[in-house]
């Protein structure tokens, strides 16, 4: 079944110029990007991206950071794209981040780790809401590899 899912490039992936080898990793992986915009983080979306940690000592610090300056949120749609967004992304920790993952080759710390991806498809629902609207949300099916293999013989 087909899910969706919120990621985020936190503003130090933005200012270090990661949105590229972020996004390329997803196209290599052959996920679809349904919906895609730069904007910076308002206090209230931040606020509600990450009400469960209201209460935690690194809440202020996190909402600091998250707008500080411009993120790129993407909604990312595939057949259990929850667990594999979580999977390619790795551990909060980047010291505790499985080697190959985006956060253990190019994460800082905690608070500087790159990426952002909703833990459920329930969440991913709730989270996506706060950067888009349903009219940017575009589903669309990709052919597969052998798929478009094949038109381009076909087209010669
Ligand atoms: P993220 O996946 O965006 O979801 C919650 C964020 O809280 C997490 O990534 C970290 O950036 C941040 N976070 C979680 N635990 C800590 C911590 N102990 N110290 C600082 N930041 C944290």
């Amino acid at each position: 079944m087909t899910e969706k899912t919120l990621l985020l490039i936190k503003p130090e992936g933005v200012i270090r110029g990661l949105i590229g080898k972020v996004i390329a990793r997803l196209e290599r992986k052959g996920l679809n990007i349904s919906a895609i915009k730069l904007l910076k983080m308002s206090k209230s979306q931040s606020e509600a991206l990450y009400s469960i940690h209201k209460t935690k000592e690194f809440f202020p610090k996190l909402i600091d950071h998250m707008t500080s300056s411009p993120i790129i949120a993407m909604v990312i749609e595939g057949p259990k794209v929850v667990s594999i967004i979580r999977a390619m992304i790795g551990a909060t920790d980047p010291q505790d981040a499985a080697p190959g993952t985006i956060r253990a080759e190019f994460a800082l710390n905690k608070t500087q780790n790159i990426v952002h991806a909703s833990d459920s498809s329930k969440n991913a629902t709730r989270e996506i809401y706060i950067f888009f609207n349903q009219e940017e949300i575009i589903s669309y099916e990709k052919p597969t590899e052998i798929e478009f293999l094949i038109g381009k013989i076909k087209e010669k």
